[in-house]
């Protein structure tokens, strides 16, 4: 209640009043410029009043159980706030109303318990969240599925037993997220496997009460290869418990006979892309390796060893590892394996791209229906063409007694020298089939013939 009044009844001064009004902090507190900092001094109430100019709020190391809604109102600077080791156990919705600029809060060593939807609801800026060393043993599911900006999120040394991995799904900045020291006896695998590499990578799972099986085993085995941070830097706090039993915890990446039986499975790490025949397709080498020293190549489906510049005519291949095929054939259909290899750090990396080329007509929706109306077009094009040059023709074999063999300078081949560009060319003298089959019946002979050209692949 103090809180919101104090924010509702000085919107109505100017900011100069609102700075004098707001000056009276508890003693105690530093003010450094734009930091304030009220550290260690058993507050259990968010100050009342506080400088309108304040960019960072530091309350760490206090007694507040509950924050008031609309508490941090009113700062339109302020982007930083800190409440680590207090004892929160819970946020009233609305606690952060009006506070659209926080980028970092810190909310560590407290006793949150459940992540409630509401709770960041209003930080739509928030890059950094600090969730660690508290009891949350939940994160619902929409909590955190509207912070787009966030890059940083620590949930670590909590008592989580699961979490929806998939409302991460839609945060392209997303670089740490850290689960790592919690009680998550098994991970969703198809459902992380789901999220985009660069999200997978932010993902820190070490040190949980993992039970040891095959899947999970693969799949921070590909993480491995992959050179994920989370799974080099920590690689010896991965544990799981043999059979679920909490005593028989196991470094699994060290000690791998456990494993010995596992196949260790792809999973959707590997890239996909489709490519239209005939058209030029890009295939990224998208490893953590980075620099100019890290040495790129790649294995086609075909069993080439490729390496820069490429061979001349249908693969190129790039200092970054891009491998361009010029003109992808049906055929060049398949997995293309990258690895780079950075000599520095010795370490080795692969990526895959699994290639599906596709002639236009198995290609997606809005271009299927764009190349159907463009043949269609021309098909009624030629059919219209040739009603209109074939009339003549025809009338004037009929009138030959043999029309089988026609003379080199009559009329019915002038008329097949005006249409032999048009698509359906066969190989057969042109003129001369038509000829014959408008003298069988007009038009039914040629449409299929047409037809059977055009579709069939290459
Ligand atoms: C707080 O937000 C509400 C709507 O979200 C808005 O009507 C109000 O003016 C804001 N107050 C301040 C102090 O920005
Ligand atoms: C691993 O997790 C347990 C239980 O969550 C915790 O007590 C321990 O400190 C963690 N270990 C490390 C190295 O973080
Ligand atoms: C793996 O399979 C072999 C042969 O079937 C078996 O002897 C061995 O015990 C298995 N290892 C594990 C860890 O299950
Ligand atoms: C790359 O290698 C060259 C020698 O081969 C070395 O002089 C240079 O420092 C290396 N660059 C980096 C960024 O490691
Ligand atoms: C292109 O490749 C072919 C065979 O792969 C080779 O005979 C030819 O010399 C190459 N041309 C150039 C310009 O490298
Ligand atoms: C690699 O270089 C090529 C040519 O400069 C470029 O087209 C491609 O996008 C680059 N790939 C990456 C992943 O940056
Ligand atoms: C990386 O691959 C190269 C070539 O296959 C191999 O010689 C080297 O030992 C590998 N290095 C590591 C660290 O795996
Ligand atoms: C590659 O993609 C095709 C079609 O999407 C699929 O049938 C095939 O199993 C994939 N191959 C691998 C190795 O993932």
């Amino acid at each position: 209640m103090l809180c919101a009044q104090g924010v509702a009844a000085p919107l109505m001064l100017s900011s100069f009043l609102l700075q004098l009004v707001r000056a009276n902090i508890p003693s105690g507190c530093l003010i450094a410029s734009d930091i304030l900092s009220c550290t260690n001094l058993g507050l259990d109430q968010v100050p009342l009043e506080l400088p309108i100019t304040v960019a960072t709020l530091d309350l760490n190391h206090n007694r507040l159980e509950h924050l008031e809604e609309g508490c941090f109102a009113g700062l339109p600077k302020l982007d930083t706030i800190r409440l680590a080791h207090n004892q929160l156990s819970k946020l009233t919705p609305g606690t952060f109303r009006n506070t659209s600029k926080i980028h970092h809060l810190d909310l560590s060593s407290n006793q949150l318990n459940i992540i409630e939807q509401h709770y960041f609801q209003d930080l739509v800026a928030i890059e950094e969240l600090l969730l660690y060393n508290n009891r949350i043993v939940r994160v619902e599911s929409k909590a955190l599925s509207g912070l787009s900006n966030l890059r940083k999120a620590y949930l670590s040394h909590n008592r989580l037993t699961d979490f929806p991995f998939f409302s991460i799904h839609e945060h392209p900045n997303l670089n740490t997220l850290d689960l790592s020291s919690n009680r998550m006896p098994n991970l969703p695998i198809e459902e992380i496997g789901a999220l985009e590499e660069s999200v997978q990578q932010a993902l820190f799972l070490h040190n949980n009460t993992l039970i040891c099986e095959c899947s999970m085993y693969s799949m921070f085995r590909h993480w491995e290869q992959r050179g994920f941070a989370s799974v080099r830097e920590f690689w010896e706090e991965h544990t799981c418990l043999l059979y679920g039993e909490q005593r028989a915890s196991v470094r699994f990446l060290q000690h791998v006979r456990f494993f010995e039986n596992c196949t260790v499975k792809r999973l959707a790490q590997t890239d996909s892309k489709t490519a239209e025949a005939g058209k030029s397709v890009m295939l990224n080498c998208m490893t953590s390796l980075s620099g100019r020293n890290v040495t790129y190549w790649w294995v086609s489906p075909h069993k080439e060893y490729i390496v820069p510049p490429g061979n001349n005519n249908t693969l190129r291949m790039y200092a970054n590892g891009s491998l361009e095929i010029l003109q992808p054939r049906i055929e060049d259909s398949g997995l293309y394996l990258c690895m780079a290899q950075n000599p520095q750090e010795s370490h080795n990396q692969t990526f895959e791209v699994n290639l599906t080329v596709t002639i236009y007509h198995q290609e997606v929706e809005p271009f299927n229906t764009g190349f159907t109306t463009l043949l269609g077009c021309v098909v009624s094009l030629v059919l219209v063409l040739m009603y209109l040059y074939l009339t003549p023709c025809r009338c004037w074999c009929r009138k030959q007694p043999l029309p089988a063999t026609p003379s080199p300078a009559n009329e019915c081949s002038a008329q097949s020298s005006i249409l032999t560009p048009t698509p359906p060319a066969t190989t057969e003298g042109p003129g001369r089939k038509m000829c014959q089959s408008t003298a069988a019946s007009p038009h039914q002979p040629l449409a299929p013939d047409i037809w059977t050209t055009r579709a069939s692949p290459q």
